[in-house]
């Protein structure tokens, strides 16, 4: 067994162990890749300021999210098809989840559904929803939730319409895998993956299925969202999903000022600074690059979040300092289930959480509600001079 030490390493196992169609379906981005790629790159340019001869006793990464107590500031975000990376993969992702003590995601093209991850888990998970032509399914799925306790909601604004990844589509990607003679040769290589699949009868749109009417082909991905997803979603629509909600709303997928203007003035409990991990418009800014103007804009109206990019506890640190108030990992808490299912997402949890407080403590800090961007080294133009 090799030492893991790194998410990197997580995904290396990941590759080896999961079927093609679905390693590419997360480890890619639209089109040509640049906003995947400068998601994480654009990390790299932020710099930390060493500190010493700072007590470092009594650390603590604890904070808040929505108003819920979090072991560090860290959810798994929303991520479709959690359950075709590793058998049952949203429950186990979801348990690694509850015993770390930050929130899980669950989203709405989950392969296990609200009901049953519900039933598998002792403490409430967040829900994410598309927002679907089909106004009797959404209201239905907003009953789900609430039924199963959901004790947030996360809209999600910008995927109306699918991104293309040129993977997925070479792969023909579906939920489960269709038998073609490429697949059936490399699910001969992935053995392991497939036991446990044989084990299961979880291998379907678990939210989807049963639930959707009129739905041509649900095992696709891309004829499902084609036909279901609303592309008219307008500010209007979501003011109204909002108001059917009773908890806590989180609106996901924000990159500019303008609209983060918009959403606080919704009256969001939080937004997500996120550009869905380099998957819909290519050629977007990273989200770390817009997060300090997001900020500065609408910092103290609404809680701000941040996603994309994260694979170190360092990213969320940087992400913090900035003045987000919370973090969520998606391919980073993927690459763990992948690898090993519960316990690689609670080996993914504890890496990015020894990154986090190790590089605090450097920093010269031992709670992360008070880093700031005293700690950052920006470069002058890393928001950009764009006109
Ligand atoms: C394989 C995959 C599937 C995803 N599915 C969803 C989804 O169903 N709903 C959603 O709101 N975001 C989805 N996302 C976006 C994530 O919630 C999150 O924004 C993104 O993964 C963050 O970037 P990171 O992977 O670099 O951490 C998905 C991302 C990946 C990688």
């Amino acid at each position: 067994m090799p030492v893991i030490t790194t998410i990197d390493d997580l995904k290396r196992i990941h590759k080896r162990r999961t079927p093609k169609m679905f390693y590419d379906y997360a480890e890619s981005g639209s089109w040509t890749e640049q906003t995947f790629r400068e998601n994480t790159s654009d990390f790299d340019q932020i710099r930390l300021r060493q500190r010493v001869a700072v007590d470092m006793t009594d650390r603590t990464t604890k904070t808040q999210m929505v108003g819920q107590d979090v072991a560090m500031p860290v959810a798994l975000a929303p991520v479709g098809l959690t359950g075709m990376q590793c058998a049952d993969g949203e429950i186990k992702a979801a348990r690694a989840a509850e015993k770390f003590g930050v929130p899980f995601t669950l989203s709405t093209m989950s392969i296990c559904s609200i009901e049953d991850v519900a039933a598998n888990t002792s403490k409430p998970f967040w829900f994410q929803v598309y927002t679907l032509k089909d106004t009797d399914f959404m209201t239905r799925l907003f009953d789900r939730a609430k039924a199963a306790k959901c004790s947030a909601l996360v809209i999600t604004l910008d995927l109306q319409i699918l991104g293309q990844r040129h993977k997925d589509l070479k792969n023909g990607l579906t939920a489960p895998p269709k038998f073609t003679i490429p697949t059936i040769m490399n699910l001969a290589t992935k053995w392991a993956w497939g036991m446990e699949m044989l084990q299961t009868k979880r291998r379907f749109f678990g939210n989807i299925v049963g639930h959707a009417k009129g739905v041509s082909d649900p095992s696709s991905l891309s004829s499902w969202s084609a036909e279901a997803f609303d592309p008219a979603l307008d500010w209007d629509r979501v003011a109204e999903l909002m108001k059917l909600w009773d908890g806590p709303v989180i609106l996901k997928g924000i990159l500019d000022v303008e609209d983060a203007k918009k959403a606080a003035s919704l009256g969001a409990d939080a937004i997500i600074v996120s550009n869905h991990g380099g998957r819909q418009l290519d050629g977007a800014l990273s989200s770390i690059r817009v997060l300090p103007q997001i900020i500065d804009a609408v910092g103290d109206k609404v809680e701000v979040h941040f996603d994309s990019g994260i694979r170190s506890g360092q990213d969320v640190l940087k992400a913090m300092a900035m003045g987000a108030k919370g973090t969520y990992i998606g391919r980073a808490f993927v690459n763990g289930l992948g690898a090993m299912g519960e316990k690689g997402v609670t080996q993914a949890l504890d890496i990015i959480h020894k990154e986090l407080d190790l590089t605090m403590a450097f920093c010269g800090h031992r709670d992360i509600n008070e880093v700031d961007r005293d700690i950052l080294l920006i470069p002058k133009d890393f928001s950009g001079d764009w006109t």
